[in-house]
Order: C-alpha cells, then structure tokens, then sequence
C-alpha cells in the first residue's frame, strides 16, 4: 500500500512521515518542493511538489493507494479530483473545526468521491509561541482574556493520528475532531508553561486599548481580529474531547509535558 504525505517537511506532514514508518509501512511517498533540502529519512521515497500547485500533483500521485492530504484550501478540489483520477482510494485530510476557514479543505474531499477520514484539530499547542519572545526576556507575561479556555492539542498527535488512520480500516467516513487531554485558560496556560521551565512566571491582564495595541505589536493587523476570537472563547469556553486517546489507546499529550519538550522555544 503506497501512501503520499503532502506537506512532508511541515510541523505536521514531516511528523506524519515519521509516525507512518515508526508503524512499519514500507512503502512512504513523501511531497516537497525540494528534495535535496528536505532531509527525509531513508526509505521514504521523496517526490518534487506542492499542493498548492496541481501541475505538480499527477507525477506524484501516481500509484497511491492513501493520501494524506495538507490544509491549502485555495487548490484542495483541483488536487482532491487528480487523487480520484489517479485512483487514490482514502484521503486523510488535516484542516480544522467545521465551519471555519478550513471548511474548503472537507467540501473539496467529499465532493471528489474518494473515500475520506477528516482531521479536525483546533488551536495547536505551538501557539504558545506567541508568549515565547516574552518569556524568553523576562518572567512577566502581557496577554488579554484570561480566562478564555480551549484544549489545545500537540501536533505530535495530529500526526500520530493521521498515521494510525491512514494504515488501519474502518475510519471512512468519520470526522475526528482532535483536542488535547484538557481545557485551560490562557493563565493557566502560562502557569504551566512556567511549571515546566522551573519559572515563576507572572500573568498581566490586558484590556481595551492597551490589549490592543499590545497584540497590534505582535500580530500587525490581525491583532484586533485576535482579541475578538479570545473573546468569543471567553463566552464559549472550548471542552476536551477524548479522540486521540480513543484513536491511539494512550493519553493526548498535556500541555505542561508538551511546554517541557519543546522548552527551547522559551530559552
Ligand atoms: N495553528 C493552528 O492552531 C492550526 C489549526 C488548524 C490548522 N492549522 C494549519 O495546519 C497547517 C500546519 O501544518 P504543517 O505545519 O504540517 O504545514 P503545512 O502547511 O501542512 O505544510 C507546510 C509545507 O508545505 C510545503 N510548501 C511548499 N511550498 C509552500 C508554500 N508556498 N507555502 C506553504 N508551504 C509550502 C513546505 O514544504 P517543502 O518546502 O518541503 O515543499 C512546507 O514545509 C497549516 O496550514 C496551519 O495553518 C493550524
């Protein structure tokens, strides 16, 4: 069974590769626009492409049995039919909650008649980067909305989930929405960050105009379109759910364990 990772040096896709060969597939096709540079393991096959370009897509379909599909909704139908022509017969697509941006990604899947499991993640645990130039100057974080909670998941699950869905039968059909193990506020967030680097670190509340302008240095024009989705989390706190520990018989990665992993973001 040959199976083409999209995306293959991504955060995710490049994890996806690694997870599908740690389960002992054999026969691994990975996507980049430059193979020398990609550095991918041996015994994956790698080929030249990008989906955000379909001219390259038909070499590289070629044969695939699976297609592990990257989030670029602007060209996901062009690549989701060139899959169905080229017999491709599931596709793993990695986008998001339904209904936002991503939504493109689904209809694009469905509408080309190749069977399909749908990962949906929402906000990745590497968002805490957002606070890493703070923490990396000082032990004072400046944020906004507090008490907004979600259940961020680590993309080391997205991964391990897209693997295990692409070898096993019996996922067609299902959306998997994917969080992590629990639901914290953004001050907790930052606690655990701190717990996990050895750090007191100290929460600073935000609001109004200096909130703005805050994440207006951060995120440029995105900032206030930021704050109005920290609000809206505020109103409607996101829950946990149980997928990935349901998929992969073992817990989601937690947020302080996945801050201890990737400390040097913070260092
Ligand atoms: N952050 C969140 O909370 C969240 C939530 C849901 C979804 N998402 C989305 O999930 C995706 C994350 O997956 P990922 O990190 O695995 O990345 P990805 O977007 O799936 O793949 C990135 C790879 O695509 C290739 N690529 C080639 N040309 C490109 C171009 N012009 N622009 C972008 N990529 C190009 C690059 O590899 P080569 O250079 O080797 O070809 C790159 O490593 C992102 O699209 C993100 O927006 C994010």
């Amino acid at each position: 069974m040959r199976i083409l990772v999209t995306g293959a040096t991504g955060n995710v896709g490049r994890m996806v590769v690694d997870e599908l060969l740690a389960r002992g597939a054999t026969d691994v096709r990975a996507l980049t626009v430059d193979p020398a540079r990609a550095a991918l393991p041996p015994g994956v096959e790698v080929v030249r492409g990008f989906v955000g370009r379909p001219a390259t897509m038909p070499a590289a379909l070629a044969g695939v049995d699976r297609l592990y599909l990257a989030p670029h909704p602007a060209t996901a139908p062009a690549v989701c039919r060139l899959a169905a022509e080229a017999g491709v017969r599931l596709i793993v697509d990695m986008a998001g909650a339904k209904g936002e941006h991503w939504q493109a990604v689904e209809d694009a899947v469905e509408e080309c008649g190749v069977p399909w499991v749908h990962l949906e993640p929402g906000e990745f645990m590497a968002n805490a980067d957002i606070w890493a130039p703070q923490i990396r100057a000082g032990d004072v974080v400046k944020d906004a909305w507090g008490d907004a909670a979600n259940a961020p998941v680590a993309q080391e699950d997205i991964a391990a989930v897209a693997a295990h869905v692409l070898l096993a039968d019996g996922f067609e059909g299902r959306s998997l929405e994917l969080t992590g193990p629990e639901s914290l506020t953004r001050r907790e967030k930052v606690a655990a960050i701190g717990r996990a680097l050895g750090r007191d670190l100290t929460y600073v509340e935000l609001a109004g105009d200096p909130a703005l302008q805050h994440f207006t240095s951060v995120m440029g024009e995105h900032g206030g379109w930021y704050l109005d989705g920290l609000a809206q989390l505020a109103a409607h706190p996101q829950r946990a759910v149980s997928t990935v520990a349901d998929v992969l018989g073992r817990p989601a990665l937690g947020y302080e364990e996945w801050a201890r992993r990737h400390a040097d973001l913070f260092r």
